[in-house]
This record gives structure tokens, sequence and C-alpha cells, in this order.
């Protein structure tokens, strides 16, 4: 009788573990699944100098130009920011309203010293034109996915 006691305490025991680890993995597969979910956010104290963000694109309404941004950023940036630019886990979009409220110049300036510490790499190699192309994409990416 006592062992019956024992035995049927510890199939309890086993059962109360055994929720434990299937409630532990649940949480843990949703916190996964949450991550992979999530678009990644950009850090808030980056933002450009007023001197920079100044800066007008040379290449404004001159629609022909474009092309050339969307080939740079088909080999350097979609990887991480999406082909339509519209984010992934590893960088936020580019195509959502705080960025593209920023002027020419302060994406330029970002494009071009990147936020390393927060995985955005710095593209100041590229020619300076490139860079501007690169914003004019940016800006045609965000009127096609509207
Ligand atoms: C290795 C991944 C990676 C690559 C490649 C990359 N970026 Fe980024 N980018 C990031 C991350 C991460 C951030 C967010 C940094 C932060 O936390 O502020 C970012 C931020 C930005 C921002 C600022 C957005 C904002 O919220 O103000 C711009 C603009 C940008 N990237 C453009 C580009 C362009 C253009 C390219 C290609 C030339 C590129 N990125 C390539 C990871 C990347």
């Amino acid at each position: 009788m006592k062992r019956q006691v024992e035995q049927a305490k510890a199939r309890v025991k086993g059962n109360a573990a055994g929720r434990l680890i299937v409630v532990v993995w649940v949480a843990f597969a949703g916190q996964l699944v949450a991550q992979t979910d999530r678009v990644r956010e950009r850090d808030p104290s980056w933002t450009a100098p007023a001197k920079d963000a100044e800066q007008s694109n040379p290449f404004t309404g001159r629609a022909s130009i474009v092309t050339g941004g969307q080939k740079v950023y088909g080999q350097r940036c979609h990887t991480c920011h999406g082909s339509q630019g519209q984010g992934t886990t590893r960088a936020p979009s580019l195509v959502a309203a705080d960025v593209q409220a920023q002027t020419d110049g302060a994406l330029f300036w970002k494009i071009s010293g990147g936020n390393t510490r927060a995985g955005m790499p710095s593209f100041s190699f590229l020619p300076g034109a490139q860079r501007w192309q690169l914003v004019l994409h940016l800006r045609r990416l965000a009127t096609e996915v509207d």
C-alpha cells in the first residue's frame, strides 16, 4: 500500500515536471516566432547633424538616375533591409514613415557613416553619387509600397 502511494506520488510529480517542460517549451517557441516575425527597430539616438541633414540630393527629380540606386541596393542592402525595403529581423524598414520623414541629406549621412554598433555598416567607400542614388531609390520604394 505504502509503495503504491509512493508510486502514485512519483507519477504526479512526473506529470507536473512534464507539464512544466511543455509550458517552458511553448513559451520559448512562442518567443522565437515573435522574434522572427518582428522587424528590427532602429536606434533612436542615431540622428544626422543639421549641416548634413540640410544637404540636398543632386539627383532629385532625375528619374533615369534611380536605376543605378536600385542596382546597388540589390547588391548591398536587400539582404538586411528586404528587397522592397520592408525590413527584416536584421534591419528596420526603410519605407516606414519615420525614415521617409528624414531629409535626403540625413539618409545620405546615415548610409555613409553607418551605425556599426547597431549593425548598420558604413558605405562611405561607395562613390558619393551612388549613395545619393540609393537615397533616391529609397524614396521610390516608399511610393511603390504604399
Ligand atoms: C548588415 C545589415 C545591413 C546592411 C547590409 C545594410 N543595412 Fe542599413 N541598417 C541596418 C541596421 C541594423 C540599421 C538600424 C541601425 C539602428 O539601430 O539605428 C540600419 C539602418 C539604416 C538606415 C537608417 C534608417 C532609419 O531608421 O533612420 C538607412 C537609411 C539604411 N540603413 C540604409 C541602408 C542602405 C541604403 C544599405 C545598402 C547600401 C544598407 N542600409 C545596408 C543594417 C544593414
